[in-house]
């Protein structure tokens, strides 16, 4: 018998008396408790996915039982796009579309038209992104960037077939993920990344095949730690690949050089092929944790604000849309939500300072999004 696992869906509300209005810097910005401004937004536009990632959404607990949310507690695109105006107006200036499979989602193409034509507070277009599993991009690559999205990140975490198919326990072929890279590359939704998530044991020999595969193609390919995510894929330390591994495998063939960071809050370390032929990045959220320039808020498909990916807890916002809260009171109750976030779970996993395991289960990566 498979563990039943009921999507978090606690009714966390708002903090009891929220002021008048939050404390903002003389910039308009708000900062957390630990001085981290709010800069970036993840949207998860449906739970459901088309594959069942061994790592994300394991087949025996994802079956045809599992509750997804039904579609009345969907925030409607209009009410996605009224949060999102109200976060960029607080300092937000990337916004990027996840899932589960953000592209199963029905009219995204008017969502991301919506979320094209916003302005940041200094009047520049967002950074507006979105990561796939690719099955869907071949199809849609044009409308998506007829509709007005910059550039996309696709996962794709073996080029063995079999082993492809095995991860992502659906079916799905290494060559329809390539094809939606393709014509990514085709319609210029650039730069195109692509994300490897690395399980020691089970992927770790797909590093160099695949590090040889998007070389001098203008795509960066990224190596991702594996996660402790959720409270469904038994992750297990043993199953993690540090970084500095990834990056020595694949310096027995290329010759890397570091590269500096675009920005303090990029979650992944840049290496540049010696020779030119482009840069991969590693994403070490177990090895080197990168809380300390966390800027990311994250904003479930029911309309709950979550502060950090490894949360039990969201704040409630579809409260707020569908009670008769004006644009300034749900404005002011996010900055304030802000204000109180102390969160940092991958710099404190395994130290003595770590919370205590809480009541409250761990959302799952694909309720929330990478
Ligand atoms: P880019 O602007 O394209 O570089 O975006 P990004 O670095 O935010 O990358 P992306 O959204 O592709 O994230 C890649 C992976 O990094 C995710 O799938 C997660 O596994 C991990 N990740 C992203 N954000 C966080 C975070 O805030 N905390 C932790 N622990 N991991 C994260
Ligand atoms: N650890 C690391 N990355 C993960 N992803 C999903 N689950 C995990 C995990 N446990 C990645 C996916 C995708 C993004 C949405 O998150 O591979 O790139
Ligand atoms: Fe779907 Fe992405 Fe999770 Fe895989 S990692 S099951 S593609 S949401
Ligand atoms: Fe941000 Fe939480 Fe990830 Fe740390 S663990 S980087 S606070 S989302």
């Amino acid at each position: 018998m498979s563990r039943r696992i009921i999507p978090v869906a606690d009714a966390r509300s708002l903090p009891p008396r929220l002021a008048a209005d939050a404390v903002r810097a003389p910039t308009g910005e708000v900062f957390d408790a630990l001085a981290r401004p709010l800069r970036d937004l993840r949207i998860s536009v449906t739970d459901r996915c088309n594959f069942r990632c061994v790592y994300c959404m394991p087949r025996a607990v994802f079956d045809k039982d599992y509750p997804f949310l039904p579609h009345s507690a969907l925030l409607s695109l209009e009410e996605i796009e009224r949060l999102a105006r109200l976060f960029v107006a607080q300092g937000v200036t990337k916004i990027r579309l996840t899932g589960g499979e953000p592209l199963l989602r029905k009219n995204l193409e008017f969502l991301i038209e919506r979320l094209a034509a916003l302005r940041t507070v200094d009047g520049t277009p967002l950074d507006l992104t979105l990561t796939t599993n690719g099955s869907l991009l071949a199809r849609k690559a044009r409308a998506l960037r007829d509709a007005g999205l910059t550039r996309v990140t696709v996962s794709l975490d073996a080029l063995d077939d079999t082993l492809f198919r095995r991860m992502n326990d659906a079916d799905f072929s290494v060559a329809d993920v390539l094809g939606g890279i393709e014509a990514a590359q085709a319609v210029g939704l650039a730069p195109i990344k692509v994300n490897m998530v690395v399980k020691h044991g089970t992927n770790d020999s797909e590093i160099v095949p695949l590090a040889r595969h998007f070389r001098g193609t203008g795509v960066t390919l990224r190596f991702i730690e594996y996660m402790d995510v959720g409270a469904t894929n038994g992750w297990n330390m043993a199953e993690v690949l540090p970084s500095a591994d990834v990056v020595a495998r694949i310096a027995e063939h290329f010759a890397l050089v570091p590269l500096d960071a675009h920005s303090a809050a990029e979650t992944a370390q840049r290496w540049g092929y010696a020779d030119g032929a482009g840069e991969i990045g590693t994403i070490s959220s177990v090895t080197r944790a990168f809380c300390g320039d966390c800027t990311r808020a994250r904003l479930s498909t029911e309309g709950k604000l979550y502060l950090c990916l490894f949360a039990s807890m969201g704040y409630d916002l579809r409260a707020l849309l569908r009670g008769d809260a004006t644009d300034a009171g749900i404005a002011s109750a996010i900055a304030q939500v802000w204000q109180q976030r102390g969160d940092r779970y991958s710099q404190l996993r395994g130290s003595a300072d770590a919370p205590a395991a809480s009541e409250e289960r761990r959302i799952e990566m694909s309720y929330i999004g990478g």
